[in-house]
């Protein structure tokens, strides 16, 4: 089986975008975990969380995260910012072999983008909470396999090269 790949990282640090590249470039399937709980759950995330609690989001989350994994494929999963932050996801993307590579934007990028972007984060609702958390989660994004560093300049087709090259990922032959 083709190596897998999961994209973790804060909100806004470009997540969904650079796993598109990465599929595009690798000519493979791709998985939005959010988009997945989502549409198990019927609700929008930002729904999800403010409606039934972060707790209840997180099991959603953790249980789509099996799902996923257990299934072999698709080859790159793009992570909601808060997932990979639990040591039980943690383990289990671990467990199925997958290569976890951090996307690392700076906190002003990604709250910039965090309050351009329609969908709301309710757990990033104003900026002193969004960088305690982002200050919280760091060290454990860092625990990431691979890390990239991410700046306003690098478009999220540089960041796919990058990460291809990093870990000597081509396109599977087709048969
Ligand atoms: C969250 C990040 C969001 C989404 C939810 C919680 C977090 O995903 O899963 O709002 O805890 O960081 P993005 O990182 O794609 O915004």
């Amino acid at each position: 089986m083709d190596q897998r790949i999961v994209i973790v990282g804060f909100m806004g640090c470009g997540k969904t975008t650079v796993a598109k590249a990465l599929a595009a470039r690798l000519d493979c399937g791709l998985a939005d975990l959010d988009a997945i709980v989502s549409a198990q759950q019927n609700m929008s995330v930002p729904d999800l969380i403010n409606e039934q609690g972060e707790s209840s989001f997180r099991d959603a989350e953790t249980a789509a995260l099996q799902l996923i994994l257990d299934r072999q494929t698709p080859r790159i999963i793009a992570l909601g910012g808060g997932a990979w932050t639990l040591e039980r996801n943690r383990d289990l993307i671990n467990k199925h072999g997958c290569i976890a590579v951090f996307l690392d934007a700076p906190f002003d990028l990604c709250w910039q983008r965090i309050t351009n972007h329609p969908v709301p984060r309710p757990l990033a609702l104003d900026e002193v909470t969004a960088r305690q958390l982002y200050d919280q989660r760091h060290p454990l994004y860092r625990l990431a396999h691979l890390r990239v560093g991410v700046t306003s300049k690098t478009s999220a087709d540089e960041l796919a090269a990058e990460i291809a090259e990093a870990i000597g990922l081509r396109a599977a032959p087709s048969h």
